[in-house]
């Protein structure tokens, strides 16, 4: 499986922040945004990477992660010339994607809870249809909503509706085969000018190939959608890492524990970042004994 992460758009709700940089790495907390959703596909194992964004902040990507094999990844980049939908990452990355199937994760939203792995062990070598996976919000009408009928079966998924048919908002973590590529040729704009990621999934729906999974209670999909949900979601990072001593999204330590890194690579990254708290962490997690080989 191949995964994707969609990090452009222009990011005019979060002027002036994002006059100069990308949101995708603004930062949260203690490490740049993308990293969240860099870990979800590193959580799911997945390796093959394409980063998508503008023309302006790709290179800014690519200073960050290069090829991606200082953990263990095979990062590659496209531009997306204009924010023309969600759903045209497909199109961008069709040659990427080739027979595979596919997930899809956006730049900004952020996934963390007790049963994020196993959720994402249980789909991640899915190979026919569609999973999405909703969430309780308060505010269901700025997202994807779920309509569900009498029995619980999903019925419909509705964008950004003004009378939403539950509180369930789909989330920016998408699981496909390989017919994502064609279907997505074939959508027409929406009213916004953009071809919508709710319209592919109601063609996966449509074809009764869309399995619909639930982040219960307790588990946080965080907004970073404005200064305050950025601010908020920042604030939530920072309260879990210092009172368990655990990092959010560290990326080097999941590529250490998947084994897509030895020690010593560990070690070299900690050397790197030795000057903070984040160096200090990782420079944590290597063995004592092995510590000496470096
Ligand atoms: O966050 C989940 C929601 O994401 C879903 O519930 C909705 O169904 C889905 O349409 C989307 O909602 P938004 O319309 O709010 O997405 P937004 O336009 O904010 O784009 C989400 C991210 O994707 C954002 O970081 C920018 C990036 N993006 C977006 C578009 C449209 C791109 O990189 N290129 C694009 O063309």
């Amino acid at each position: 499986m191949k995964g994707i992460i969609l990090a452009g758009g222009l990011g005019t709700r979060l002027y002036p922040l994002t006059g100069a940089t990308s949101k995708q790495l603004l930062p949260v907390y203690d490490k740049p945004m993308i990293y969240y959703p860099l870990s979800v596909l590193m959580q799911a194992k997945i390796f093959e990477i394409l980063i998508i964004s503008t023309r302006s902040d790709l290179p800014r990507f690519q200073a960050l992660f290069k090829d991606g094999a200082h953990l263990g990844l095979k990062i590659s980049y496209k531009i997306q010339e204009n924010p023309g939908g969600i759903a045209e990452a497909f199109l961008i990355a069709e040659d990427f994607i080739g027979e595979d199937s596919v997930c899809l994760i956006l730049g900004d939203n952020i996934f963390y809870g007790p049963n994020l792995e196993e959720m994402l062990d249980d789909v991640k070598d899915h190979k026919e249809g569609a999973v999405v996976f909703t969430y309780h919000v308060q505010d269901p009408t700025r997202y994807g909503v779920v309509a569900f009928d009498e029995d619980g079966e999903v019925i419909d998924i509705i964008e950004k509706p003004k009378i939403p048919p539950s509180p369930y908002a789909v989330t920016g973590l998408y699981f496909y085969d390989n017919d994502v590529i064609s279907i997505a040729k074939s959508l027409q704009p929406s009213a916004r000018g953009e071809l919508e990621i709710t319209d592919v999934n109601k063609v996966y729906l449509e074809r009764k190939s869309l399995r619909v999974k639930f982040f219960g209670r307790g588990f946080a999909w965080l907004d970073t959608g404005t200064f305050d949900a950025l601010y908020k979601a920042s604030s939530y990072v920072q309260t879990i890492q210092e009172r368990q001593g655990i990092q959010i999204a560290c990326i080097e330590e999941i590529a250490y524990k998947n084994g897509w890194i030895d020690v010593a690579m560990l070690k070299g990254l900690a050397k790197v970042y030795h000057a903070s708290t984040y160096g200090s962490y990782l420079e944590g997690l290597c063995p004592s004994n092995d510590m000496q080989l470096i």
